[in-house]
């Protein structure tokens, strides 16, 4: 066998990371997958505002939540996750700040009484445009306790109920989202083992180029031997928290998220270093459906091929209410925060954020900044079965604790029920489905392709 065998392999490192890792299985590569160093920073688990107590709600057994309600129809020709809306240009921010420290504390909190229960999916439809109003004040809703949602087939009744619009998650077409009921527009959440201890920080559900507008994470059943705090935050609150000359900074030089390392011998002559990076462009960045950049090198390690997003703005207005809010993923993506928290994800998959016109990554003392604002501002949610928290992505970002034993959460996405012209006219298509399994077979030809380079 020649020297030259690549595979690249994808797996989700992170799905609400916004995040892909490649995996170089090379003889050429053995040496430089892991950049251990020796005065590694302390890992210490992140901070959150407010910790409501957890109250032990019982929920259905597996076989039970799991049902589906055939009698409705399949939704997996559901919309397309709509292209992200932004307004950030010409943000004053010290106004901004004035502004976004108005909102109430989000999440507001909706406990289900004993006639709400028994009202089943009529409490919704009821009370729709006053949870529609609520969800744009204060950015999510807590519903709590209420026994509809303690099923797949009763979480659907909810948002069907509310009209609401299921979508694609943005990261869709990468073919790595899993569902749990696709005929439930229903996707799981990050409840697999090899990723319980690591700490999901905030981010929306969004790249920069596709966002879901609204959000339902449903649990089913909470982790059984303890954490798993879902995390909410309201990127209005943290915007208004930061420090301002920061927000200015940052607002001024942009920043870029890379999304993947791809780590290759420093050795390797540049030719065969532009080859794989001809071949990544080419042939696995478009899975992704991101406006992705291929960079050699930008975090300063030799030899590291890194997928870069394009520039974006930390702020953006929201779309309906025009309120600016802190609008980005540097919570969960900057490298100096996850090097200081549980953090699962391989090499590969780590992420970065850098300022966007020198390709810096964020220096330490921003980054603390940005912990600290944010975290003072964080719910860590005690989800129980048969809670949901409706998210407004353009106002709230998310996260999740780390977990002991089984966990099942689960999330739907929704694009644009009203704004019609937003949501655009995409739909799922069925070969496009086809050509995400085919990612596996990408790995048959892939070889091939690479050594016809190297002759
Ligand atoms: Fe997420």
């Amino acid at each position: 066998m020649k020297t030259s065998l690549v595979a690249l392999s994808m797996a989700l490192a992170a799905p609400s990371a916004a995040a892909f890792s490649i995996t170089l299985h090379s003889k050429l590569a053995t040496t430089s997958l892991h950049a251990a160093t020796l005065d590694a920073p302390i890992r210490e688990a992140p901070g959150a505002g407010w910790e409501p107590d957890w109250e032990d709600r019982p929920g259905l057994a597996p076989e039970e939540f799991m049902q589906s309600d055939m009698t409705k129809p399949d939704l997996s020709g559901m919309w397309e996750c709509p292209l992200t809306r932004w307004s950030s240009d010409n943000v004053d921010i010290v106004e901004a700040q004035k502004e976004a420290a108005k909102m109430p504390h989000c999440p507001l909190e909706m406990r289900a009484s004993a006639a709400d229960n028994a009202m089943g999916a009529e409490y919704f439809a009821k009370n729709k445009q006053q949870i529609k109003a609520d969800l744009l004040k204060y950015g999510a809703i807590w519903f709590r306790g209420f026994d509809l949602m303690k099923s797949v087939k009763g979480h659907r009744e909810m948002y069907e109920a509310l009209e609401l619009e299921p979508c694609l998650d943005p990261l869709h077409s990468s073919g790595l989202r899993k569902f749990a009921s696709e005929r439930d527009a229903l996707y799981e959440e990050v409840n697999k083992p090899s990723l319980r201890g690591h700490y999901i920080g905030l981010h929306c559900e969004s790249t920069t180029k596709r966002t879901a507008a609204y959000a339902a994470f449903v649990c089913f059943q909470k982790a059984t031997e303890g954490g798993g705090r879902f995390l909410v935050a309201d990127g209005a609150a943290i915007l208004a928290e930061l420090d301002t000359k920061l927000l200015q900074k940052l607002y001024d030089r942009k920043i870029r998220i890379s999304v993947s390392n791809l780590d290759l011998p420093p050795s390797l002559p540049g030719f065969v270093k532009e080859g794989v990076k001809g071949l990544v462009d080419a042939a696995v960045a478009p899975k992704f459906d991101m406006d992705l950049e291929m960079m050699f090198e930008a975090d300063g390690k030799a030899g590291r091929l890194q997928a870069v997003e394009i520039a974006e703005s930390p702020i953006n207005r929201h779309p309906v209410t025009g309120l600016p809010v802190w609008f980005n993923n540097a919570h969960n993506h900057a490298r100096k925060l996850r090097d200081r928290r549980p953090c699962g994800v391989p090499e590969v998959g780590m992420t970065e954020v850098f300022y966007a016109d020198t390709m810096e990554p964020l220096s330490l003392e921003d980054c603390m900044e940005i912990k600290r604002a944010s975290e003072k501002h964080i719910t860590a949610l005690s989800m129980e079965p048969g809670d949901v928290l409706l998210v407004d992505n353009y106002r709230a970002l998310h996260g999740r604790d780390v977990f002991q034993g089984d966990r099942f959460h689960a999330v739907t996405w929704f694009t644009w029920d009203d704004n019609e012209e937003w949501r655009g006219d995409e739909r799922r298509m069925v070969e496009k489905n086809g050509l995400n399994k085919a990612i596996n077979k990408m790995m048959d030809w892939l070889p091939k392709d690479f050594e016809s380079q190297q002759s």
